[in-house]
């Protein structure tokens, strides 16, 4: 079977950041507590103009220009979101415009925070069937604007954020050697998005019925763990591969001490863990996009690695791709 892989990544982050200090002007909260519970001291927001379609594209423009491929050149336009600019139009098809993609498909696909690996494979699929010859990957949130700003057991966690993959064809020893795509809609209830009161952050405004951010925070800290361990363990073994084969983990940055715990569960030395959720916090889809996309900019992922990619969201839903870089 024909192997795909990832030939450019590219990235978009809002210029505002709102620190842990900040919040603790709004919510009864600490520098501290944030930093020891979950490892965050910042986080961005997107401004009032900025869209989750106007993050995809400025990630899609580089991850492009990485792949050396025109946007006229596209198959396939996937965005992975749970927070679209509106319902309809799909954010890819808002994004398809914007790039000038008149000769694609474009969808959105929703997986909470397992967004973009659902969407990898999802446009993996597409290419090995050769119905299409490429693919653009983007996980895109504009996820603060479900936060209740009240809420002090929430608003903590998550921040705004874009990043985007172009897939192709590749060697064939190379690209995503294996997938994992796991649901338990038992778990549903662990976090959802609600309707009911919740306050802006600005304040000014009076109270009002808004979506926002439902969590229980200790029990997915405990099935998150459990199934981002079991994710890895499944796709390195359908890779033919051993844990100890890893060079580098990048997975979903919820909270560090998930990271650390799924990294003691695995026996994988925290040094081959990739992290950089102190300068983010938790970009639902986006998380583990713009990790990839650090991860090799620092050099922590070199070509010929084998990096696994793993994570969880709300669903609860939970997936692994392994790679050879
Ligand atoms: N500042 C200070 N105190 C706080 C804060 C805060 N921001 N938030 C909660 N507390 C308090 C609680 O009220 C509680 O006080 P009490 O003992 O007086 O009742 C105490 O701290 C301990 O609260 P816990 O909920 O037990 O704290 P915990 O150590 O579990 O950390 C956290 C909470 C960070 C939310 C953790 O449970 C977690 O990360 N869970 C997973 C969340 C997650 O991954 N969500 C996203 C997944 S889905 C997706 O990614 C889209």
């Amino acid at each position: 079977m024909m192997s795909v892989g990832i030939l450019g990544t590219g990235t978009a982050l809002p210029e505002k950041v709102i620190t842990n200090h900040d919040l603790a002007k709004i919510v009864d909260t600490s520098d501290q507590w944030i930093t020891e519970r979950t490892g965050i001291k910042e986080r961005r927001q997107a401004a009032a103009n900025e869209t989750t379609s106007s993050l995809s594209v400025q990630a899609a423009r580089r991850a492009l220009e990485m792949a050396g491929i025109e946007p006229k050149a596209l198959d396939l336009i996937i965005c992975s979101t749970i927070s679209p600019d509106m319902p309809l139009p799909s954010t890819a098809a808002l994004i398809q415009r914007d790039l000038g993609a008149r000769a694609c498909c474009a969808f959105d696909l929703a997986a909470a925070c397992s967004g973009f690996l659902y969407a990898l494979t999802t446009a993996k699929q597409f290419i090995q069937t050769g119905l299409y010859k490429n693919a653009l990957v983007i996980a895109s949130e504009k996820i603060t604007s479900y936060v209740d700003w009240n809420d002090r057991n929430t608003c903590i966690l998550f921040g705004d954020g874009a990043g985007a993959c172009v897939l192709a064809p590749v060697r064939k020893d190379r690209g995503i050697l294996s997938e994992y795509l796991h649901a338990q809609g038992h778990f549903g209830d662990l976090m959802m998005v609600v309707a009911g009161e919740r306050e802006p952050l600005d304040q000014k405004t009076k109270t009002i019925l808004l979506p926002h951010i439902a969590m229980q925070g200790q029990e997915l800290f405990r099935v998150a763990v459990h199934s981002m361990a079991e994710a890895v363990e499944i796709a390195v073994h359908k890779a033919g591969l051993k844990l100890s084969d890893i060079d580098c983990v990048v997975p979903h940055q919820a909270n560090d001490r998930i990271i650390t715990a799924v990294a003691r569960q695995l026996e994988i030395p925290k040094d081959k863990i990739f992290v950089n959720i102190d300068k983010y916090g938790n970009m639902s889809a986006a998380s583990i996009a713009v990790a990839l996309y650090e991860a090799v900019k620092e050099k922590r992922i070199q070509k010929g690695d084998i990096v696994a990619l793993v994570t969880f969201g709300a669903g609860l839903v939970s997936a692994a791709n392994v790679v050879r870089w």
